[in-house]
C-alpha cells in the first residue's frame, strides 16, 4: 500500500511516498530558509504563501520520483497539528482536494508523534516489538521541546516541556545575538567543534545545582530563556571573533546539550522506559547525538537517534505513520481541522503493537 504524505507545518514544503509504513519511495523537501533568514525566524504568512507556490510542484516531484502514478496511491496523509495555522492550512487544503479528486481516504497526522516515528523509519520492525516499549522520546525542534512517553498499548502523554523557549529557538536566538545568521543550529554545531565547551559556565536551566534543588513540578521541564540572557550579558554588545567566539559558542551549546541529556536520563529513570528516542530538527546536533549515546551507554538503556534526513521536517514520517492509522481504520473526514498546539491528551498513537 502506497501513501502520499504532505507536510507544511512550518517552513518546509514536503511530500513523500512511502510503501507499507517504511519503504520510502520518494522524499521531496523544499526549504524556505532563505525566505525567512532576513527576519531571523519563520514568518507564518510568508510561509503560507511559499507553501502555496511550492506544494503542487513538490507533490508532483514526489509522485514522479516514486515511479507511481496517482492511480498507485491508497491514501493521502497530511500533518494537521501542531504547527503554524496558516502554513498547516495550505497542506491540509491540498490534501483534502487530492483525496476527494482521487476518491481516497484522508489521514490527519500529529507532526510531533510523526517525528518519533521518523526515528524508526529505517527499522520499523522495532516498533512491532513490545520489548521496545515504553518509549521515552525527546522531541526537540524550533517549535517545541518535549519529553513524551508512549506505551505498548499506544497511549502517549507529555512528561515535560519547555516553560519558555524551545531548544531550537535557543540555538536560533543565540546565533542571532552572536550575528551568526539563521537558522542558528547548524552554524553553532559547526563552530562549536573548534571551541572549548568549558570556557564559559553558562546556566543549565531547571537542573539542580548544589544548594538549589529544582521545584518538583519542573523536574522534567526545560527553560532556556535564562541561558539566552546570560549570553547577552556575556557578549555585552561586543562582536566576538576567532577562538573567543568558538569558545563561547561551544559553551553555549554545551549548556543546551547538558540540560537536554540530563532531563532525558531523568525521564527514562522516572518512567521505566526501555527505549529513548532523539528526534526533531535539533536532534541533528552532533554534540547532542554524541552526549546522548554516552549517557545511554552509561545508564544502560537503548537509544534510537533519528537519522539526520528524518530529523528535520519531512513528509516520509507522515506517510509512514499514516499506514498504521489506515490499517486500523483511523481515517479523517473532509472536515479535518488544523490546530496550532499539541493537545493535552495526545490520544493513542497508531504504531504501537497494542494500539488497535
Ligand atoms: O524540526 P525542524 O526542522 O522544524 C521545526 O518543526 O521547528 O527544526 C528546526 C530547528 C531550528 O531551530 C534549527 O536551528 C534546529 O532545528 N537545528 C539544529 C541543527 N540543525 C537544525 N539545532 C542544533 N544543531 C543542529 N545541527
Ligand atoms: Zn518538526
Amino acid at each position: 500500500m502506497h501513501i502520499l504524505g504532505i507536510e507544511t507545518s512550518c517552513d518546509e514544503t514536503a511530500a513523500a511516498v512511502v510503501r507499507n509504513g517504511g519503504e520510502v519511495r520518494a522524499n521531496v523537501i523544499s526549504s524556505q530558509i532563505t525566505t525567512h533568514a532576513a527576519y531571523g525566524g519563520v514568518v507564518p504568512e510568508l510561509a503560507a504563501r511559499e507553501h502555496l507556490k511550492a506544494m503542487p510542484i513538490v507533490a508532483a516531484a514526489a509522485l514522479r520520483e516514486s515511479g507511481l502514478g496517482m492511480a498507485g496511491l491508497s491514501a493521502i496523509a497530511v500533518t494537521n497539528h501542531p504547527g503554524l495555522v496558516p502554513a498547516l492550512l495550505v497542506g491540509v487544503s491540498f490534501a483534502k482536494g487530492l483525496a476527494r479528486r482521487l476518491n481516497l481516504p484522508l489521514i490527519g497526522i500529529n507532526h510531533t508523534l510523526a517525528h518519533v516515528y521518523g526515528a524508526f523509519l529505517d527499522q520499523t520492525a522495532r516498533l512491532e516489538q513490545p520489548a521496545t516499549y515504553p518509549i521515552l522520546a525527546l522531541a526537540v525542534s524550533g517549535g517545541h521541546t518535549l519529553l513524551l512517553l508512549i506505551t505498548a498499548e499506544g497511549r502517549a502523554r507529555v512528561l515535560g516541556s519547555t516553560i519558555d523557549d524551545a531548544a531550537g529557538e535557543a540555538f536560533d536566538k543565540g546565533a542571532k545575538i552572536l550575528s551568526l545568521g539563521y537558522p542558528g543550529g547548524p552554524v553553532i554545531d559547526r563552530l562549536a567543534k573548534t571551541g572549548d565547551p568549558k570556557a564559559v559556565a553558562f546556566p543549565r536551566g531547571l537542573l539542580p545545582r548544589s544548594g538549589h534543588p529544582v521545584d518538583p513540578e519542573n523536574r522534567l521541564n526545560f527553560s532556556f530563556s535564562g541561558l539566552k540572557t546570560a549570553l547577552l550579558y556575556h557578549v555585552k554588545g561586543r562582536t566576538l571573533e576567532g577562538q573567543e567566539l568558538a569558545d563561547v559558542v561551544a559553551s553555549y551549546q554545551a549548556a543546551i546539550v547538558d540540560t537536554l541529556v540530563a532531563k532525558t536520563v531523568l525521564a527514562v529513570r522516572d518512567s521505566g522506559a526501555r527505549t529513548a528516542v532523539l528526534c526533531g530538527g535539533v536532534a541533528c546536533n552532533s554534540a547532542l547525538r554524541e552526549a546522548a549515546r554516552l549517557a545511554a551507554a552509561r545508564a544502560g538503556f537503548d537509544l534510537v537517534v533519528a537519522p539526520p534526513k528524518y530529523c528535520t521536517d519531512n513528509a516520509a514520517m507522515i506517510a509512514g505513520m499514516a499506514w498504521h492509522a489506515l490499517r486500523r481504520g483511523q481515517v479523517s473526514g473532509p472536515d479535518l481541522h488544523v490546530a496550532a498546539r499539541l493537545p493535552a491528551d495526545l490520544g493513542r498513537v497508531p504504531f504501537a503493537p497494542g494500539a488497535g
